[in-house]
């Protein structure tokens, strides 16, 4: 097929794969939008390069005509999850959207590749829109866990390395590190809970300090520059603390200094409102 040819065929994957990823990210955003934990952790796409293609074509037997139909894998997306548990929440979404009509899922997580491979895939169907009208396509989705990532990256690339010729002593080594892999998921199961609360205050940290710095310098707008270097002078003191009780009470006051400012019809304001730290650290 000519280069030209093979763009024309190609492209429409390739929107494919950066919509997919945008929309998989918009899922991650909505969650930590809502100061919800995310089931997604990170979210990556590719088109098949035309080498690989022509290289499966020829394994499979497929021709050329029957590429589209034949070939799942054009456009694939990868989903990264921190916990096993994480990847049936990330196919339950999936399942649930109007934009994807699924084809067939396949779950090596229940029951690993005989290599140890796992991930779990949802062959889907995707409409891209396409100046010259819709292009219904497929795509396959891989949703796996940071761990499962890891040891496909490795054993893929010396699968690549050694192609059918794998040395047996290092399919079985290979072996090994996929059962480390799996006690590896099982035991941060097992600390889930704990994990995703630290998460979450970090999360909820970074959430406050970004507030709190934002109200300072809205209030920059409508205060004295005094009393506002002041208050900042006063944050760094808590925020050196590293006592998120003290940063939310910080804040909640930041919110009713800001609020009497705009009662008083944004008049500059010099009496007692300044916010007393040592108020907060007993
Ligand atoms: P191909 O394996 O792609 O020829 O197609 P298939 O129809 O057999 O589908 P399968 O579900 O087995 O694999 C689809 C994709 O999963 C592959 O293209 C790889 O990206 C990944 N995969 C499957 N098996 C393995 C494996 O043993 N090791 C690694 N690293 N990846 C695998
Ligand atoms: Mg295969």
């Amino acid at each position: 097929m000519e280069i030209q040819l093979w763009r024309e065929l190609l492209d429409p994957y390739r929107q494919a794969v950066d919509e997919l990823v945008i929309k998989f990210m918009h899922i991650k955003q909505e969650f930590q939008d809502s100061r919800m934990y995310s089931p997604i952790e990170s979210v990556c796409g590719r088109v098949k390069r035309i080498s690989s293609i022509l290289d499966k074509a020829q394994r499979k037997g497929v021709d050329i005509e029957h590429l589209e139909e034949k070939m799942e894998d054009i456009a694939g997306v990868r989903i990264i999850c921190q916990f096993v548990e994480d990847i049936n929440t990330v196919v339950d979404i999936i399942r649930k959207r109007s934009d994807f009509e699924i084809k067939q899922e396949k779950d090596y997580i229940t029951k690993s590749k005989p290599s140890g491979y796992r991930s779990y895939h949802i062959i889907v169907y995707y409409t891209v829109q396409t100046i010259k009208g819709p292009k219904r396509l497929q795509a396959e989705i891989q949703v796996r866990t940071l761990a499962m990532n890891f040891w496909s990256t490795i054993e893929h690339s010396l699968q690549y390395k050694y192609k059918e010729h794998m040395p047996d002593e290092l399919r079985g080594r290979l072996l090994r590190a996929a059962d480390a892999v799996d006690a590896l998921d099982d035991e941060m199961a097992s600390v889930r809970d704990e994990i995703m609360d630290a998460q979450n205050s970090n999360r909820q940290r970074a959430n406050l300090i970004a507030d709190i710095l934002n109200n300072i310098e809205n209030l920059y707008h409508i205060a004295n520059e005094r009393e506002v270097t002041k208050i900042q002078n006063e944050f760094f003191d808590i925020y050196k603390l590293n006592d998120i009780s003290l940063l939310k009470r910080f804040n909640k006051q930041l919110d009713v200094l800001a609020e009497t400012y705009r009662a008083q019809s944004l008049q500059p304001f010099t009496g007692s409102l300044t916010i007393k730290s040592t108020r907060y650290y007993n």
